[in-house]
């Protein structure tokens, strides 16, 4: 495919690590940040992944291979690829409605994310009905899932990528493809892709099917008070599951079933399969998971997994001093970090559109209930209300309609 323009949006882990490959692929690359100026002229990703078989580094080259800025009206209006890319999705309204005014008429513009669920088709429609001028055309798409695990090692200069997916599914409004972008994004990625929709997007085991039911394993009795001795702690969330944890994963698991089984019927002709977490950890991971039996232990065994920790907020005022022989120890204090993305994002674009879902079709849900009710309390909202009559979690309609553009409700959307 020809040379394009290509514009990320966001400086987080993904932005860094897909950059260079981008920029190796042949496409003019600019960067969308809010802090333009703490980026090098050189990114390099670290690849820890070594049967992927792309090497053990990518560069973006040591002369200027992209530019970076902080303005949509520079970026925006030249651009054949929109790519969503480093951002917490709980943020891709708001970018998308500073896309929609710049978006070109003359040619159809790749919009995309780099992961695909929260309802990022209809929000995109939504904006960019309202906000993009007359005739502007555009074709969306995202990557299912994120292409690896990563992370940066430093803000706008180095990434890394733990651990790559072995196949990709990209989705597109219609589920087949039809604008072409698996051409464009094939000989960027590396990986082998496949069709999906948007809606099997949304309900394939991402984010939202891991942390709610990890957290809540390791939280549910929290009094939001209460502050834990640091090292009495687990470290990381997937590697150090809790007995817990695995209960609340295997029930939001038989849940989703529930609901997969009835949305099947509701929407025959979306590709929406009876996706199960484990086969998907599998199928996506391959290799890089070392005991696959079980649910918890593909989990815990994915290599690839294995370097995300759980958000702590360190509690410098409770931190104790005292020795042990001859060396002085620090005990530092912590509670769960609230304010993370595992529980800002996960409610509002994860457990909340399941659940909407399950009411549409009318299915029971007692562990995404129960995981659900705890996520609002931690994070303070209540976009579900439990109505004692009949036992069930209902939307608050008002609360829907003062915070309707921070969640997504699949039933309230217009398309
Ligand atoms: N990293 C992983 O391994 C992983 C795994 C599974 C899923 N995901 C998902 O993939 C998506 C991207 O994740 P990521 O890890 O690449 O992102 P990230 O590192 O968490 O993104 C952080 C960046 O988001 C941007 N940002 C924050 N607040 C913003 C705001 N109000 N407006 C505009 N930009 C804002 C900032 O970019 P600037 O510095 O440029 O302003 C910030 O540096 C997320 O939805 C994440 O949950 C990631």
């Amino acid at each position: 495919m020809s040379k394009k323009h290509v514009v990320l949006i966001g400086g987080g882990n993904s932005t860094l690590c897909l950059l260079p490959f981008v920029v190796q692929a042949g496409h003019t690359v600019t960067v969308l940040s809010r802090q333009p100026s703490r980026w090098s002229t050189r990114v390099h990703v670290d690849i820890e992944d070594e049967t992927w078989g792309v090497g053990s580094q990518l560069t973006t080259g040591e002369s200027a291979t992209f530019q970076v800025t902080s303005d949509y009206a520079a970026a925006i209006p030249d651009a054949h690829c929109i790519w969503i890319c480093g951002v917490p999705i709980h943020h891709n309204r708001d970018i998308l409605r500073h896309v929609a005014p710049y978006l070109r008429q003359d040619v159809t513009v790749f919009v995309g994310t780099i992961c695909a669920y929260g309802g990022f088709d209809q929000i995109c429609q939504e904006e960019f009905t309202a906000h993009a001028p007359n005739g502007s055309r555009w074709s969306l798409f995202g990557t299912q899932v994120i292409p690896w695990c990563c992370g940066t090692r430093t803000y706008g200069e180095h990434g890394v990528i733990y651990g790559a997916k072995r196949i990709l599914r990209i989705a597109t409004r219609q589920g087949n493809d039809v604008g072409g972008i698996k051409d464009f994004l094939s000989p960027i990625l590396r990986i082998p892709l496949a069709d999906a929709s948007f809606i099997g997007s949304n309900l394939f085991p991402n984010n939202a099917w891991l942390h709610p039911p990890i957290l809540c394993g390791l939280f549910e009795q929290w009094d939001m008070q209460q502050e834990y001795e640091a090292s009495a702690l687990p470290t990381y969330i997937y590697g150090q599951l809790s007995a817990n944890s695995i209960t609340m994963l295997h029930g939001l698991q038989r849940d989703m079933t529930g609901v997969l089984k009835a949305l099947q019927s509701k929407y025959p002709r979306h590709k929406i399969a009876l996706y199960n977490l484990r086969d998907c950890i599998l199928e996506n991971y391959e290799d890089q998971v070392s005991d696959p039996r079980t649910l918890e232990s593909s989990i815990s065994s994915n290599a690839a997994f294995s370097k995300h920790t759980i958000p702590y907020q360190r509690r410098n005022s409770t931190s104790r001093q005292h020795l042990t022989g001859t060396e002085q120890e620090t005990e530092w204090w912590c509670v769960p970090d609230r304010s993370h993305k595992f529980f800002v994002s996960d409610l509002p674009y994860g457990l909340v559109p399941f659940k909407d879902y399950a009411n549409q079709c009318g299915v029971n849900t007692p562990w995404l209930d129960r995981i659900l009710l705890w996520n609002q309390r931690m994070t303070g909202n209540h976009f579900f209300r439990y109505q004692p009559a009949t036992g069930t979690l209902v939307l608050d309609e008002a609360y829907y309609d003062a915070h309707r553009h921070e969640c997504f409700v699949p039933s309230k959307m217009l398309s």
